[in-house]
């Protein structure tokens, strides 16, 4: 490597700004670890005159990002955003040329992973994207690098500082979801349109990236089963609660006889698990591994500082000369395990059913459930809501994913029931 190492940073918004403030003022420290002088030589933003809090003296300005990508640089770290456009363009490009890059960006690598990792092997590049997934965490690392020897059999991960951080003050207040997203968004813990958060494509990204770092195979985002946590409610959190569980967005992925699964739902862990324990914005990711067994890393999954911190990570390993290919092995060896057919996935459910309060209701329902081989752990018929108007939460013990959408589909039908059924995973950990 060059020594000034020289950096183009593309974007400098939350993380950008954050990676320039930290390189210049840590430059010491991270002279010695990197064991070069690192250098941010180029920038690209939209706006030349927005302050940004940092000193861009010296720096080379290009409006357009393409132009960032010349010979004269090392690394481009792109921190604009997006799966497709200007960062997917500046991406390719530089790899193409033989430049690495880091990148923060899990829309990006969740959809285009597979053709970047092989153009960055093609061209001998590093393609680092640490900062992807649960920001200042190391997970990618811990994964890929640090859980080596292990085929890693199952990864849990709160992939969402604003998911878990809405779930967590649903339950400590009591509050609705829309009201308590409302408020998130008046502190800036939640966007304006929060679609990617509480509809679980953000966590679909990431855990797209830590299965592939995890398993050594092509991100697969598009077949991820995603659903979020708009339709949970402060009823399903008190009754979580009673039965034992806490509600939390997880991303999984777990190697079962079925194949690789990979889901992204909101999730009752037991109130006993480490997970449970992680509340507000904090990120975790959870391992289990042959080796390794258990494993717990949590921290802060966004943020300027948090992710730009893993950020300059990336670039002081490519600094250090550690080549590790993107997704753990060489393409030609990804893993090529098939992806578990999910409607096949044996797992307990949570079931909210809005029932009318009159007899012989009960009845109905567990005819059908009977039916379909599903046995009810336990059931729990609750006060009114509305005049006539009862919620019935029931507890599967594990069952087939088809079976009970079957049953949940012939229950639906019901004129008793007046909402369609609201289902959530069970999980069981060791
Ligand atoms: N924020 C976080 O906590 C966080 C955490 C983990 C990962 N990430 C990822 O990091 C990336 C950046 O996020 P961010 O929060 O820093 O975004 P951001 O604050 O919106 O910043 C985006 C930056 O990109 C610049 N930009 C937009 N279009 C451009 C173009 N066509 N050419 C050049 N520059 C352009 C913007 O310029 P102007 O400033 O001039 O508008 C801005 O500086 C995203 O992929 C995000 O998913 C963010």
């Amino acid at each position: 490597m060059h020594n000034p190492l020289r950096i183009a940073v593309a974007g400098l918004g939350t993380v950008g700004s954050s990676v320039v403030r930290i390189i210049q003022n840590e430059k010491l420290s991270l002279f010695d670890k990197a064991g070069s002088d690192l250098v941010v030589s180029a920038v690209s933003a939209r706006d030349k005159n927005r302050d940004r809090g940092v000193d861009l003296a010296n720096i080379d300005w290009h409006d357009d990002a393409k132009n960032l990508i010349q010979d004269n640089i090392d690394i481009l770290v792109e921190v604009i955003g997006g799966a497709d456009g200007v960062a997917y363009d500046i991406v390719k490009a530089a790899l193409g040329k033989g430049i690495s890059v880091v990148t923060a960006n899990k829309a990006l690598l969740a959809v285009h992973g597979s053709e970047l990792a092989q153009l960055a092997e093609q061209n001998n590049a590093h393609l680092k994207y640490e900062a992807a997934v649960a920001g200042a965490i190391p997970a990618i690392k811990a994964v890929r690098e640090g859980l080596a020897a292990n085929q890693i059999t199952s990864i849990y991960g709160i992939l969402n500082g604003t998911c878990n951080y809405i779930l967590t003050q649903m339950r400590e207040t009591g509050g609705s979801f829309n009201e308590i997203l409302k408020e998130a968004q008046d502190k800036g813990y939640a966007e304006a349109d929060p679609s990617f958060d509480i509809d679980g494509v953000d966590t679909a990204h990431k855990t797209a990236l830590l299965a592939a770092a995890a398993f050594n195979m092509a991100p697969d985002f598009n077949h991820i089963p995603t659903r979020g946590i708009r339709h949970v409610t402060s009823t399903d959190i008190c009754y979580a609660e009673d039965l034992g569980y806490k509600i939390k967005l997880l991303g999984v992925v777990r190697k079962t006889d079925l194949g690789i699964e990979q889901s992204v739902e909101p999730c009752l862990v037991d109130l006993n698990t480490p997970l449970a324990a992680i509340d507000g914005s904090l990120n975790a990711v959870y391992t289990e591994s042959p080796f390794a067994h258990e494993t717990l890393m949590v921290g802060r999954g966004a943020g300027g500082d948090p992710t730009a911190s893993a950020v300059v990570a990336d670039i002081i390993d490519i600094a250090r000369g550690v080549h590790i290919s993107p997704f753990g092995v060489p393409s030609e060896k990804w893993n090529d395990t098939p992806m578990a057919d999910m409607d096949e996935r044996m797992v307990a459910s949570y079931i909210r059913l809005i029932v009318e309060d009159s007899p012989g209701v009960l009845a109905d329902i567990s005819g059908i459930l009977r039916d379909e081989n599903i046995s009810i752990q336990s059931a729990l018929q609750l006060s009114e809501i509305t005049k006539g108007i009862v919620p019935l939460i029931l507890i599967t013990h594990t069952v087939k994913t088809k079976a009970l959408k079957g049953a949940l589909a012939k229950i639906e039908k019901l004129r008793s029931v007046k909402e369609q059924p609201f289902t959530m995973r069970i999980i069981e950990q060791e």
